[in-house]
């Protein structure tokens, strides 16, 4: 009856294993020969889909929504991204923004239809566009019927889907203890007690997220069996969310201290038994081995507080990971430098993915402009083109979070009027960050709504939105939206950018940061300015031409080779190619 009884890892998935062999497979059309793998030469373009572009008017985007601005990504005006990533958009009570689901192979109808989903693939895959949804497999919402069944008997064939345990004991007063120390990553006790069964049941998240018990083979039969009908609508691949986290120690053991300084008590255990097990790089493999059936499917998986090791330890062909160092870090040209030196060290010939921004992080250049102490429109938009240098030129698959292409920044919203679960009960006993303030919605235009919605949005739009908009950018070759678009087709046509190895090149003062990027002999430099002073700096030995400069430099100018070092002005970000 215990949770975590089950046959480690038994390969169930032989009963749920269909023949996918025969699945309508758009995506087969999209593979090029040779091809690496598309999530390793394309970037990704994650999508909240509450905050995309809502066609209903309810305030909340949708999937037609999302159709209605496909071309924004891809074809002749788009962005030239090569998949979109989808947060969850399967029915869910919504408390945790859709990652609480209450059934995986469903949309919600808050999103539209199936038949909506069917035509959002069809169309995406007419620009050459991939899907990847959002598959949250560590745990359900409370409402999903696999949880009411465990819940309803301790006997009943769910009984075990969940992780379950009896009390340790009971307090005097009456109130039973948890079976052991772990917490909640969004506060209190990781245990709920629940009266009907009486048992604890564990929540890594909110107690209406229940952890599925990834040791019961019916769970990993029924996961898969989901995940293979998202493969035959023709899904690209999914990014799983906390996917080191799927498996406990089977005796659930207590944590023992961490950090006893750290500022949240979740971080004052060492999690060695809550996440991070032995046995998670057989689930991993079984997973890919299913998701392999259909050819040309990548997967990407976030870690859950872990790092560079961790994130190289769990990459493997076809399975990209999230760590979040890169995301971590204020905007140093130093500190950069020590993290991008400390990552291709790990990775060696291992693919990274590059990400500065999330639906769960504050925004990066509204991070970055913090740490500058500069809040001026011009200040923001030269450290939005230099940040989006540095994003699309380092070794690994970028990922482009919504509205950063035209420099979105977050948006305030106080605690006491959060949607952002954590945030209502964040005090200073419980630190937490408002997550809604990265989740504002898209603006398209400078109209009233937005060009978003002709409702009331969800949330606010950013109070510059009026004249940061995706319109007003457009017609202007010197934005923000203007240099993602060249950089994209920059990086899209030099192999040297999307698949050369790196190398850090000595730079001439603290403020700048300079690499080489180099594949089959063709080569190109990137140097970027995080100061405010201007820096003379001089590339490698060669003949270099200017490819893109967010500063003053014309295009094709060349670069070295000339009497006078060329000065980098403050901000500015170079790329240069050879030849
Ligand atoms: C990580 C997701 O990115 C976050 O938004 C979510 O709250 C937690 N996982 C729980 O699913």
């Amino acid at each position: 009856m215990s949770p975590a009884q089950g046959p480690v890892l038994a390969d169930s998935s032989q009963s749920a294993r269909g023949n996918v062999a025969d699945v309508t497979d758009p995506a087969a059309a999209l593979a090029r020969p040779g091809d690496p793998g598309w999530w390793r030469t394309g970037v990704v373009y994650q999508i909240y889909p509450r905050s995309f572009a809502d066609s209903t008017g309810d305030g909340v985007g949708d999937l037609p929504g999302i159709i209605e601005h496909l071309d924004h990504l891809a074809g002749p005006d788009g962005l030239g991204v090569e998949a979109i990533w989808l947060s969850p958009i399967y029915p869910s009570p919504g408390l945790d923004g859709g990652y609480d689901v209450a059934d995986y192979s469903a949309i919600d109808p808050l999103f539209g239809s199936m038949d909506d989903f069917d035509r959002l693939i069809k169309e995406a895959h007419r620009r050459g566009l991939r899907v990847l949804l959002d598959l949250v497999l560590n745990h359900t919402s409370d409402r999903h019927p696999w949880f009411e069944a465990s819940r309803a008997s301790r006997t009943g064939p769910e009984a075990d889907w969940y992780i379950w345990r009896d009390p340790a004991g009971t307090h005097r007063s009456g109130r039973p203890i948890p079976p052991n120390n772990w917490l909640s990553f969004f506060g209190g006790s990781a245990w709920q007690w629940d009266e009907g069964r009486r048992q604890f049941y564990l929540h890594t998240f909110l107690a209406q997220q229940p952890d599925l018990n990834w040791r019961e083979p019916f769970v990993q039969e029924a996961v898969f069996g989901m995940v293979r009908g998202w493969l035959r609508r023709g899904v690209d691949g999914f990014r799983l969310d906390v996917f080191n986290a799927l498996l406990k120690s089977s005796d659930l053991a207590s944590n023992p201290p961490g950090r006893r300084l750290a500022r949240s008590p979740w971080q004052r255990q060492r999690h060695l038994h809550d996440k991070d097990q032995a046995d998670l790089l057989p689930l991993l493999a079984l997973f890919r081995s299913m998701v392999d059936e259909a050819p040309g499917r990548m997967t990407v998986g976030e870690l859950f507080a872990g790092d560079i090791g961790q994130a190289v330890a769990l990459t493997r062909p076809g399975h990209l990971v999230f760590d979040f160092e890169l995301l971590g870090q204020p905007w140093s040209a130093a500190s950069f430098r020590r993290t991008i030196a400390e990552r291709e060290r790990a990775f060696g010939e291992a693919w990274p993915t590059v990400v500065l921004s999330n639906h769960d992080q504050s925004r990066h250049v509204s991070r970055f402009l913090r740490t500058l102490g500069r809040q001026d429109q011009r200040t923001h938009d030269a450290v939005a083109k230099a940040a989006a240098v540095l994003l699309l030129t380092l070794r690994g698959t970028p990922f482009v979070y919504y509205g950063e292409e035209i420099g979105l920044p977050d948006i305030r919203v106080p605690n006491a009027l959060a949607i952002d679960p954590p945030a209502r009960r964040a005090s200073w006993r419980f630190p937490w960050w408002n997550r809604d303030r990265c989740r504002s919605p898209m603006p398209w235009t400078g109209d009233p709504g937005a060009g978003f919605t002709t409702g009331r949005p969800w949330l606010p739009f950013s109070p510059d939105h009026v004249t940061r908009n995706v319109a007003r950018q457009a017609e202007d070759s010197d934005s923000v939206l203007a240099t993602y678009r060249r950089l994209l087709r920059l990086r899209a046509a030099t192999p040297a950018l999307h698949g050369g190895g790196l190398r850090l090149i000595p730079s001439p003062g603290e403020d700048v940061l300079a690499y080489e990027r180099e594949l089959d002999g063709g080569r190109a430099v990137v140097a970027i300015n995080f100061g405010l002073r201007r820096f003379v700096w001089a590339p490698p030995p060669g003949s270099w031409k200017v490819a893109l400069s967010t500063g003053p430099r014309a295009v094709g100018s060349p670069l070295g080779d000339t009497p006078r070092a060329p000065q980098l002005e403050p901000l500015e970000a170079l790329i240069a190619l050879e030849g």
